[in-house]
């Protein structure tokens, strides 16, 4: 399927407070310069918080992360997960296509949205509370035929419990989630055949409708004041540390053997490179020619006085440790994408793979 950015867009984006500090929170578990890692789960917030993802929301948060627009939006027109067009305001229904939830009766659920929703798919009810679509395995087969509701499964369906759950959700009430058919989990049909003696001391729904039933957030919006916030790397320093190997679930430290300690490298020195006043003959080089360099970053090299080439072919390892440093919100990049080597080629007239594939302005 082709998927497009709507063509109606909000002029601007921003997440709400508690949202934003949760974002912040995400973003603090990744090493500097690896900011990017946190790609999904601030798309999927955003796509909590407002129901689909407005191009604002998503070059919002390519901003935050310091990403080029394009990366950001290769990831959000990868995954199908991500909603690129307003969906129902109370309820978007994915109603797995796949060859087991097909031949289980997956016609029939959509027909039952044809019936209740509208005929075409993201087509919006009359009441604008609703929208459906087909989708690949959802990886419930065992329980097919199944739909996606928000953010839960509803699984064993037949026409009949899904038209009553849409009414349901109509009335202002949200069915549990999981099997719809009495089965407690994806065992057979039949019932257990084994690990009976689980069976009377088990909780009323299984792990995954039981978590569902407790957040009960199922098509809910999220502000970010829902859970609380934890992030309790974020008290011990800026940057996550992973625990260490030798500490157990229970926090007892484990005794190992003395090892050798490794030898201290000393920390690069960091010094300012040469800068220009102005690009020279009042024309500076495409450094978007560089992998790794959109207009943003290249307005901000400008604007720290790196306007050509031969500039950048230059820098000592003190002085791409310096721009490393000072790339706010872009930091680490001279390092992580080899500018300097690609920079001497460019100098000299010649291309790199990536700028002979590059036309300006291509990489935003
Ligand atoms: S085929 Fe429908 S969940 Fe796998």
């Amino acid at each position: 399927m082709l998927r497009r950015l709507y063509h109606e867009q909000p002029e601007s984006f921003a997440f709400t407070p508690a949202n934003q500090e949760w974002a912040e929170a995400q973003i603090s578990k990744y090493p500097e310069g690896r900011q990017a890692s946190a790609i999904i789960p601030l798309l999927w917030r955003a796509q909590e918080q407002e129901g689909w993802l407005s191009r604002p929301a998503i070059e919002h948060v390519a901003d935050r992360l310091g990403m080029d627009y394009i990366r950001a939006l290769e990831v959000a027109t990868f995954y199908f997960m991500f909603q690129l067009q307003p969906v129902g305001s109370l309820a978007h229904f994915q109603i797995c296509g796949t060859l087991t939830c097909m031949i289980c009766g997956a016609e029939d659920l959509i027909a039952v949205c044809k019936d209740k929703i509208a005929p075409r798919p993201f087509q919006l009810s009359e009441d604008g509370k609703f929208s459906w679509e087909e989708v690949e395995c959802l990886g419930a087969c065992t329980n097919a035929p199944m739909a996606q509701i928000g953010k839960d499964y509803y699984e064993d369906l037949t026409a009949e419990r899904f038209a009553e759950i849409i009414d349901e959700l109509a009335a202002g009430k949200v069915a549990v989630p999981g099997p719809q058919n009495g089965r407690y989990a994806a065992e057979p049909k039949s019932g257990l055949t084994s690990l009976r003696d689980f069976e009377s001391g088990r909780a009323q729904y299984n792990a995954s409708a039981q978590r569902a039933v407790d957040l009960g957030e199922t098509v809910k919006r999220i502000d970010g004041t829902e859970v609380p916030i934890l992030a309790p790397w974020r008290e011990k320093g800026a940057n996550h540390k992973p625990a260490p190997s030798s500490v157990k679930l229970n926090d007892e430290p484990v005794k190992t053997e003395a090892k050798a300690e490794a030898p201290k490298v000393a920390p690069t020195e960091a010094k300012r490179p040469e800068a220009l006043a102005a690009p020279r003959a009042g024309k500076a080089d495409d450094l978007t020619k560089i992998k790794g360099v959109g207009p943003k970053l290249e307005k901000l090299c400008n604007a720290l006085g790196f306007y050509h080439f031969d500039q950048i072919a230059r820098w000592t390892e003190e002085e791409v440790s310096w721009v490393d440093q000072n790339l706010e919100g872009f930091k680490g990049r001279v390092s992580r994408d080899n500018w300097v080597e690609q920079a001497k080629l460019l100098a000299e007239g010649k291309e790199t793979e990536f700028s002979a594939g590059v036309k300006k302005g291509g990489a935003d």
